[in-house]
């Protein structure tokens, strides 16, 4: 039988944010496929939730407590991955918070505080695996923007917004760098995907879940699981000619104008 182009057996993912999340989606849905992992994030306990099932599909799962803001633990986790793995075909860079707060309030430390983790955090990891790939001469790198990565949120999202912009830029220059070279790089642009932080602005504020809704033409908010498809389809050799790709997983959101009639059942 010929072996499915999806198939990551005998790969090697390190992914950011695997404690939860999308970042935990896709950790389950690469070792589903075949991977093994390396699984990052600040939440120890999280990340030795992540690494169970792991283990029960028979794949390795390492766990490693990493901030991505500090790119001195970035790099000792990476040479924990050579240590440990002495390879990586997949990145997913998943990990890193924004401090929300209106442009003429917030403060600029706030503003470095969130291009550091998204920025630096995803640019560090990126390099430090990009290294590794062009010596291979093969691998696939997924960076996780926003739909705030093009378009604007308002609601005190402006450090994040810039960054997120900045990793849309990351995502072509390095796709542009490194193609010719075997190493691709895209990125996935959520709209909003149900998480704690979300939970809890949908509970401050009771009109804001219907706000999404109604921008939402597939008429419900995103599940985390919904990353796992994709999250497949690029890491696997299914993508091998999609680099600098910056794929929205928003349920149609982007697609509709503004004064769109959206019909949700
Ligand atoms: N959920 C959404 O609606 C949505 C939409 C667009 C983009 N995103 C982006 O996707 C990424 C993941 O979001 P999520 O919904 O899975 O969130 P989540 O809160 O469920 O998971 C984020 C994970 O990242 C970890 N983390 C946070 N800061 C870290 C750091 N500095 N170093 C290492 N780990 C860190 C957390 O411990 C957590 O496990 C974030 O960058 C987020 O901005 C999310």
């Amino acid at each position: 039988m010929p072996s499915s182009p999806f198939n990551l057996s005998g790969r090697v993912a390190l992914v950011s944010g695997a404690a939860s999340g999308l970042g935990r989606a896709m950790s389950l849905a690469l070792a589903e496929a075949g991977a093994d992992l390396m699984l990052a994030d600040i939440n120890s306990a999280g990340l030795n939730r992540t690494a169970e099932p792991i283990g029960h599909l028979g794949r390795r799962a390492i766990p490693v407590t990493c901030d991505v803001s500090d790119p001195k633990q970035i790099r000792a986790m990476f040479a924990q991955l050579d240590r440990e793995f002495g390879r990586i075909d997949f990145l997913g860079n998943v990990a890193g918070e924004a401090v929300l707060a209106p442009p003429e309030i917030i403060s600029l430390d706030d503003v470095e505080r969130t291009w550091r983790n998204l920025v630096y955090g995803r640019f560090c990891c990126c390099q430090e695996a990009g290294r590794r790939m062009l010596a291979a001469g093969y691998g696939s790198i997924v960076n996780i923007g926003s739909l705030a990565s093009i378009t604007a949120l308002g609601r005190g999202h402006i450090a994040y917004s810039m960054a997120m912009g900045a990793v849309a830029q990351m995502t072509r220059e390095l796709s542009t760098e490194w193609a010719g070279r075997g190493v691709r790089v895209n990125a996935i642009l959520p709209a909003q995907v149900v998480n704690p932080s979300l939970e809890k602005r949908m509970a401050a504020d009771p009109k804001l879940k219907d706000k999404f809704l109604s921008g939402i033409p597939a008429g419900r908010l995103g599940h985390p699981d919904d990353i796992k498809g994709l999250a497949v389809f690029l890491a696997s050799d299914a993508s091998s000619w999609i680099t600098g790709a910056l794929i929205p997983m928003d349920g149609g959101n982007l697609a509709a104008n503004a004064g769109a009639t959206i019909r949700h059942q």
